[in-house]
């Protein structure tokens, strides 16, 4: 699988976002031969390889959403971290929240508005964030801060999906925590230069601050990773994943969304935590590898 697995970490960043708008563009024109046809090659490939592992290092659709994890455990192949249901479930954030809700670990208050519902199902008072159900890297995403603005964002968010969430905006510090079979590194503090995290400032360089360990307080420090770990247990992950946070004025932190396969480029943000935790980038990847396993 050496096309979509390993490889450099400026290879892979490339894939990463290459992979990212292929995925938008058979989500949202339905394109089901083309998504066919690359499975049917992947299991092809792997078939032919039989990898004694495989390092997944893909985004989006049937990478990262528990479908080819599903492939490797059919095929008896080892693969790096979350299994099927673990990956399926951090994917979708909206029941990923529900079961975050579950366990008492705090999430924003949000609907999930189905294929029918337009901006008057939505009864959460602005700020919000509206969001595709099941997208990455900040897309489609949206602040409203109006309500006169609410049904431009729903449109919006519906390029990548049917389903959108609408979420109670929490102002405050963005944080991220890095997880690796279930010890966290230390947090990293996000800080954009202008205010809101989008895919510009996620992805060109010195548009945003990156500060690890955060400093943030002890108290709240502990508190972020501890809501943080309970969110990795809560889906089922394994390996590494990286849970997306805000933490509020009264330090209270608020979960977003668990990333079961973070970026993995050199300045990634779960290798960042893993540096300071004194885990270099390829002693990080070899742990990693050496976590592969089946999962079912
Ligand atoms: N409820 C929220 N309150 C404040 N900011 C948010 C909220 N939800 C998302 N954001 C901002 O939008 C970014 C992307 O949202 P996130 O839920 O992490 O989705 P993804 O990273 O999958 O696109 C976050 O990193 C954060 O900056
Ligand atoms: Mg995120």
């Amino acid at each position: 699988m050496s096309h979509d697995a390993g490889g450099s970490a400026a290879g892979r960043h490339e894939r990463r976002t290459g992979g990212e708008s292929e995925d938008r563009r058979c989500g949202r024109r339905g394109s089901p031969a083309s998504g066919r046809r690359r499975r049917r090659d992947l299991a092809r490939r792997l078939e032919e390889a039989r990898p004694d592992a495989v390092f997944i290092a893909l985004h989006g659709r049937w990478g990262e959403d528990g479908a080819v994890q599903g492939l490797l455990e059919v095929m008896g192949i080892p693969y790096t971290g979350s299994g099927v249901l673990a990956s399926a479930l951090a994917m979708d954030k909206g029941r990923a929240k529900a079961v975050f809700e579950s366990r008492g670990i705090p999430t924003p208050s949000y609907q999930v508005l189905g294929r029918e519902e337009g901006v008057v199902a939505v009864e959460l008072e602005p700020p919000v964030v509206v969001k595709p159900l099941c997208e990455g890297s900040t897309i489609g995403v949206t602040v409203v801060r109006e309500s006169a603005d609410l049904n431009a964002a729903l449109e919006g968010a519906r390029e990548y999906g049917t389903e959108v969430l609408v979420e109670k905006f929490i102002h405050g510090r963005e944080v991220t925590l890095g997880v690796i079979d279930g010890e966290p590194f230390p947090l990293v503090e996000i800080a954009p230069e202008k205010g809101f995290y989008d895919y510009e400032s996620k992805y060109t360089a010195g548009r945003t601050r990156y500060l690890c360990p955060a400093p943030l307080e002890r108290e709240l420090s502990e508190a972020a990773t501890r809501a943080g770990c309970a969110a990795y247990r809560s889906v089922g992950c394994s390996g590494v994943a990286r849970v997306d946070m805000m933490v509020d004025p009264d330090g209270q932190p608020w979960v977003l969304e668990v990333n079961t396969i973070p970026g993995m480029t050199a300045t990634s943000l779960l290798p960042m935590g893993a540096a300071a935790a004194g885990l270099g980038f390829d002693d990080l990847v070899e742990r990693m590898l050496a976590g592969a396993g089946l999962k079912t």
